[in-house]
C-alpha cells in the first residue's frame, strides 16, 4: 500500500540518486516500482485472481511429458486430419493451418493463416489450445468454434488421448 512515508522514501531515494551518473536510470527504476505497486494495489482482487488463473493453467500445461505408445497410436489418427493439416520440418499451412507447436498455443495464432471469425474470437478471449480444449474442439469442432471453417465432423472418444497427444510430441 503506498502511504506518505513511501512517498517520502521514494522522493529520498531519487534525491540521493540525483548527482548520480545513473540518476536518470534510478529514476526511471523508481518511478516503474512505484507504479507497478500502485497498480497491484488498485487492481485488487482481480490481479489475484488472474495470478490463480496463470498459475492452474501453467499447471496444466507443464510438465510436457509425452507417452511415445500413445502418441504412435495419435499418429495413425492424424491420417484423418492430414487432407488439411501438415506437421513436421516442412510443414506449411494449407486448408487448414500447420500444426507444429499448437499443444500449449493461442488458438488462432499460425502466422499467415486466415482463421474463421469463430477462431479469431475465441483467440480475441484469450483461448489456448490445453488440453481439454483440444479434447472438445476435436469432438465436435462445430460446437466449440462457431461457423468454424474446419469441416471435420469430430473424433470419437476413444481416439482422443493417441490424438493429443501427438498434437503434444509436435510441439516440443
Ligand atoms: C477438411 C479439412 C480439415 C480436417 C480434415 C481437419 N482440420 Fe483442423 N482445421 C481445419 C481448418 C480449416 C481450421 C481453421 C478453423 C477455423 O479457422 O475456424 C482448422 C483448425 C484446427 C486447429 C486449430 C489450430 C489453430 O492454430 O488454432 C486444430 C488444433 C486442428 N484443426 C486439429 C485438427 C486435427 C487433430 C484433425 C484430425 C483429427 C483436423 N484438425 C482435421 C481444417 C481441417
Amino acid at each position: 500500500m503506498q502511504d506518505s512515508s513511501q512517498l517520502a522514501a521514494i522522493h529520498y531515494a531519487v534525491k540521493q540518486t540525483r548527482n548520480h551518473r545513473m540518476s536518470k536510470f534510478f529514476n526511471t527504476m523508481v518511478i516503474a516500482g512505484f507504479l507497478a505497486s500502485s497498480t497491484a494495489v488498485w487492481a485488487g482482487t482481480e490481479t489475484a485472481a488472474t495470478t490463480e488463473e496463470a498459475t492452474e493453467a501453467v499447471a496444466e500445461m507443464a510438465p510436457v511429458m509425452i507417452d511415445e505408445a500413445l502418441a504412435k497410436k495419435g499418429k495413425k489418427t492424424f491420417k484423418k486430419c492430414k487432407a488439411c493439416h501438415k506437421v513436421g520440418d516442412k510443414a506449411k499451412n494449407g486448408v487448414g493451418p500447420m500444426l507444429n507447436g499448437v499443444y500449449g498455443a493461442e488458438m488462432g495464432s499460425k502466422p499467415d493463416y486466415k482463421y474463421s471469425k469463430g477462431m479469431l474470437a475465441l483467440a480475441a478471449d484469450g483461448g489456448v489450445w490445453t488440453e481439454e480444449n483440444l479434447r472438445t474442439f476435436l469432438t465436435s469442432p462445430k460446437k466449440f468454434v462457431n461457423k468454424t471453417k474446419m469441416s471435420f465432423k469430430g473424433l470419437k472418444e476413444k481416439d482422443l488421448d493417441g490424438m493429443v497427444e501427438y498434437l503434444k510430441s509436435v510441439s516440443q
